[in-house]
């Protein structure tokens, strides 16, 4: 059975105090209503990661929420005024690190190679990358999409061998569908997920390739989760303003309540 997931991308939202008030409402809800095996994530700004996790270390979800950064650099140490390495995150509770969201391509211009770098380093320091792919409206339009999520992929991940491959968590949102409550409809996520999954199989193998979470993001909401999450090769979530909300996360993991 491949591993369900739901991970909150906080963005650059919530200062120390808000997170705390966050965690700790999805805390408490989390243990009273969520019966699944899921395995819940929440992305926070790198100032929140300690505090979380020294938080969390006396909190009954200790186990079943993990904490992850946003990025991380691809360099291991030095003058890179500004940035923090793979190995500080992991020093300070981070378990998982998202890498090539959309915003950080599109406003941060972080190319595929660069991008191979940073998952090379986060693996180095036993930090999972959340690795995020998806294609613009104006790519989709012209009908290039799969091309695009195949160099994403390729370019960025399948230089692993297959037994670090694995370990990888891959995230598909669409670029046109963040932020923008236009959800891809179930069909059309399970389309490209059913892509990505041949991509892998073709790349490493078949048994790889079902042992992948692969998770979808994009104006995810509690309302159309369960439609997404239902799709065959659909593990999960990577929820953005949904997770803001300490109700609409919760709700959105309980939709692998049984
Ligand atoms: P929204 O859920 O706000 O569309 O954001 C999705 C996202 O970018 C998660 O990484």
């Amino acid at each position: 059975m491949r591993q369900k997931i739901v991970a909150g991308n906080w963005k650059m939202n919530n200062d120390l105090k808000e997170s705390l008030k966050l965690i700790s409402e999805v805390a408490n809800m989390v243990t009273d209503e969520v019966n699944n095996d899921a395995v819940i994530i929440v992305a926070v700004p790198f100032t929140n990661i300690y505090a979380l996790d020294q938080w969390k270390s006396g909190s009954e979800v200790h186990d079943k929420v993990k904490l992850a950064a946003q990025n991380c650099s691809w360099e291991e140490s030095g003058a890179y005024t500004g940035e923090v390495s793979a190995r500080m995150l992991k020093s300070i509770g981070a378990d998982y690190v998202i890498l090539g969201h959309s915003e950080r391509r599109q406003y941060f211009a972080e190319t595929n190679a660069q991008l191979a770098k940073k998952v090379d380093l986060a693996l180095t320091h036993e930090l999972i990358p959340i690795f995020c792919i998806g294609e613009t409206l104006s790519e989709r339009e012209k009908g290039i999409h799969f091309e695009v999520i195949k160099g994403q992929l390729k370019e960025g991940l399948f230089h692993l061998i297959k037994s670090v491959f694995r370990t990888v968590v891959i995230a598909y949102e669409p670029v046109w569908a963040i932020g923008t409550g236009l959800t891809a409809t179930p069909e059309q996520a399970q389309e490209v997920h059913a892509y990505i999954r041949q991509l892998i199989a073709e790349g490493y193998d078949e048994e790889t390739a079902e042992s992948m979470s692969i998770l979808y993001g994009g104006s995810a909401n509690p309302s159309n989760a369960s439609a997404l999450f239902s799709q065959t090769d659909i593990d999960g979530g990577l929820i953005g303003g949904a997770s803001l909300k300490s109700r609409d996360f919760t709700d959105i993991i309980k939709t692998f309540n049984a």
